[in-house]
Formats: structure tokens, sequence, C-alpha cells
């Protein structure tokens, strides 16, 4: 395989394919919840989203037309065995065969996420992820993957974002199943990182010789007052949000600081099997795939109970709360800017945690698997002028330059998201596209200035990363 720079952007099953019942695809948590009362923020669904089920070549052509060389997509699960376990759906693997073969007729190398969000139905009725039981299905829906794709595929990212996963699940309680217990939330944080050690140790047994990863989102906690407190607040912080899942990979076993910490607060972990560990030390990862969108100011807990809320309004005076008992608080700095779903822009937070990477986990790569700007955009005569957004990526990409020249190993880049997309619980008024799609008149395309941007700034620069 030869080392080039990943410049690509990145999509996920449920968020762009749409044909929800279509090729023999099996019903996963994220219909029946869009379906249901419960979805009531923004109660809009993915049965068609961006319709990239039936027109995947158009947005592969339009990636390559972009001089993007990558182009990272998820595998719907139901898609390959519709029920979770069992039948496996020849469909279904059809369909990612093609579209595997279009990223190579243009050239675009993919890179696979197996799993980001959508869970078969069934399982999820069982327990989902607090279910052992579904760790041993994804193995075998995986080693399907491998074997039906590892021939072509030599990106694969098992797991999308364990973290934000469980912390929506069952801390924001704002997706399925809407709970919010983050006893019950490290329990299927486990087993998700669980079965990603599982998956890559299946492919490396199956003999495949491509790079496996997991897709991290990763933050790099800061403080605004250095005391003895907030540097407390700091530390459960980390583990919280970062090594929990990273040191977990990476080194292949669970920091001692995060048992030590769930214990205290009297969790029960025997769901934490010993033979789980030879099987966390054989699943280390290729890579690390980071989702970069911000950095987290947390300041130490007020003493209240927990508070999770996230801002699903897109409106930037309602503020994100996050007060975790025992944990951190979030903090707030009213001097940066930030988008109007309240997330802060802050370029900068890249560099400064590839830079920790670089000290903390110096043998293991780097891909930026996500970054991107979501805003509400308007279309002028055909063309949607996102300037902010350009702005947004170029500090991006500027400081990640700065970051390689300073010796971090970080080799790939994928814009979130290749065209607007169904966005969780935002429906599709957060748009992050680098192309519009125009979910009234028949999904049509109509490519962003940052588009045009993104197309001449890997022309340009893409060769010196
Ligand atoms: C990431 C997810 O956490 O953030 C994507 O991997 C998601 O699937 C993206 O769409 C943006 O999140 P949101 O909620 O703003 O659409």
């Amino acid at each position: 395989m030869d080392r080039k720079f990943l410049w690509g952007s990145a999509t996920a099953a449920y968020q762009c394919e749409g044909g929800w019942k279509e090729g023999g695809k099996g019903m996963s948590n994220w219909d029946t919840f869009c379906h249901s009362e419960k979805n009531n923020i923004n109660p809009v669904t993915g049965d068609v989203a961006c319709d990239h089920y039936h027109r995947y070549e158009e947005d592969i052509k339009m990636i390559a037309d972009g001089n993007q060389n990558a182009y990272r997509f998820s595998i719907a699960w139901t898609r390959i065995i519709p029920d979770g376990v069992g039948k496996i759906s020849r469909e279904g693997i059809d369909f990612y065969n093609r579209l595997i073969d279009t990223c190579k007729k243009y050239n675009v190398e993919p890179l696979v996420t197996l799993y980001h969000y959508d869970l078969p139905q069934s399982l999820f009725e069982n327990g989902g992820w607090e279910n052992r039981a579904t760790v041993d299905a994804y193995e075998e829906y995986v080693k399907v993957c491998f074997k039906e794709f590892g021939d072509k595929v030599n990106y694969w990212a098992t797991i999308n974002e364990p973290n934000y996963e469980t912390l929506c699940c069952y801390g924001f309680g704002n997706y399925p199943p809407n709970v919010k217990n983050l006893e019950r939330r490290w329990k299927a944080m486990y087993h998700l990182m669980l079965a990603s050690a599982r998956a890559v140790k299946a492919y490396k047994n199956m003999g495949y010789k491509g790079m496996i990863g997991l897709v991290s989102d990763s933050y790099p906690i800061e403080i605004l007052k250095d005391n003895e407190e907030y540097r407390k607040a700091k530390k459960l912080a980390n583990i919280f949000f970062n090594t929990s899942v990273n040191d977990t990979c990476i080194k292949g076993y669970y920091p001692d600081e995060y048992i030590e910490h769930l214990t205290e607060l009297g969790y029960d972990l025997s769901y934490m099997k010993e033979e789980d560990k030879e099987i966390f030390k054989a699943g280390t990862v290729d890579y690390l795939g980071v989702n970069a969108y911000c950095r987290f100011l947390v300041k130490p807990c007020t003493g209240r109970e927990t508070v999770m809320e996230v801002n699903n309004t897109g409106d930037s005076s309602k503020n994100e709360e996050m007060e975790i008992k025992d944990w951190c608080a979030l903090d707030d700095d009213p001097n940066t800017k930030k988008t109007p779903w309240g997330t802060e822009i802050y370029p900068k937070s890249v560099y400064d945690m590839l830079m920790e990477f670089k000290e903390l986990y110096p043998d293991t790569p780097i891909i930026i698997t996500e970054n991107g700007l979501g805003e509400y955009d308007i279309v002028e005569g055909e063309k949607i002028h996102d300037q902010y957004r350009i702005n947004f990526l170029q500090g991006y990409v500027d400081w990640i330059k700065k970051a390689i020249v300073e010796g971090c190993d970080c080799r790939g880049y994928f814009v979130w998201s290749t065209m607007d997309v169904y966005s969780w619980i935002n429906g599709y008024k957060k748009r992050y596209g680098l192309v519009y799609i125009d979910f009234d008149d028949n999904c049509k395309r109509i490519p962003k200035d940052s588009y045009h941007w993104y197309k001449e700034f890997i022309k340009e620069k893409g060769g010196s990363y």
C-alpha cells in the first residue's frame, strides 16, 4: 500500500443512504426511533436522506472531481445481516461491492466504518450494547464484511465514537434508548470497546494487511483557572472523554485510574471479564481515527446532581449543560466564537490534541476521520457562499500542518460531511456538507463554495502534507 495522505470527506449509512426498506435491508434502532414519538425535537427520518443508496456513483464522481482521494462511509449492518444475527443478505453485499468498486473506478480510497450508530433493531430490543451477546453478533457481522470486501478495502474503522454515542444514548438521553444513567453507559461502552478489539483480532487472524482502527471523538481538555480543583476536574474529564477509549484501543488495557474511579463510585463492574484482557491486548489498533470538532473547557462540579443537556435547537442562546457528578462540569469562555448549536469554533484544538497524541501514543498514526462545521446554509441563485465554513476548515488544516511539521504522524483528513446529511436529532437544518442537498427538490446536489475551496486547496497544498 502506498503512503499517500488521505484527503477526503465522510458520511454514515443512516445519515445519507435512504432506501430504508430496499435491498432486503432490516430495521435498525434508528429506523424505529425516527418513526416513534420519542423523536420529537426535529421529527424527521433517514428514510430517504440524500438517496445515496441510488445516487452513490454521482456522489463518488463528485468526490473525485473535487480532487479528494478518499471517501469514508459506513456499512449498515442491517443490509448485510438484516436481523442482526443469522441470514446474510446477498443484495446488501452486492450494494457495498458496487459502492467500493465505484470508489476504485474513480481512484478514491474507501475508508469503511463497520458500525456508525445504527444497530439492528432485534439486537437493540435485547439490550443493545448493554448485552454482551451484541458483541458476539458484531464479530460475526464484521467477519462477513472482511471476507466479502477485505481484498479491496485498505482502511477499516471498527466503531464510530464509543464515547459520544454512549453519552447521547445514556447521558444526554437523546439517542435511543433515551436513558439517563451513566452506570449503564459505562457498561455499553465497555462492550463497544470489546467489540472493536474482537474485530481487530479477527481481521488480523484472517490475514489481511490493511489498516484497522477505531474512530474516537477526542477533545483537548482545558481549564480557565490553574488550581488544584480545576486540575482535578481536567484529569477526570480526560479519563471520561479521552483515555477511557484511546488508551484502551491503543495500549490494549483500560487505564487503572478509570477502573479505580468507577470502583470508588460503587459501580458494579462484573461485566469486565478476566478473559477479555487478552482480547484487548490482541486487538490494539493500527491507527486512531479522530473526530475533531472542538475542545472541552471544564471546571469542578458544583455539587449539583448530574445534569446533561445538549443543544439540539440551533438557537445559540441555549447553551449545552454538562455537570457530571463526581467527574467535572463544562465551563464556558464567552470570548470564543460558537456555532448556532453552541459548539466552540477553535481550530487550534486539533493541533493541541495532535501534539498530545504524539506524546501519549508516539507509535500510533492518526487519521482525522471527521472535522466540519454545522450551519444553516442559504442558497443564493444556485450558489452557497459558505465562507464561514471555508474559514473553519482552513483553520483546521493549517493547524494540522503545523502538527505534522512538528513531528505528528497524521496520515489523513476527512471533512464531515461529503454532502449535507441527516444530522442525528438536529434533522436536516444543521448542514455540514461540502455539497448542498436540496431536500425539497429531489435531493438535488449543489457544490458549495467550500467544495471548490477544498478542491483547490488539495491541488495546491495537498501534496505537502
Ligand atoms: C459526529 C458523528 O459525532 O458528529 C456524525 O460521527 C455526526 O455522525 C457529526 O453527524 C455531527 O453531529 P451533529 O449531531 O451535529 O449532526
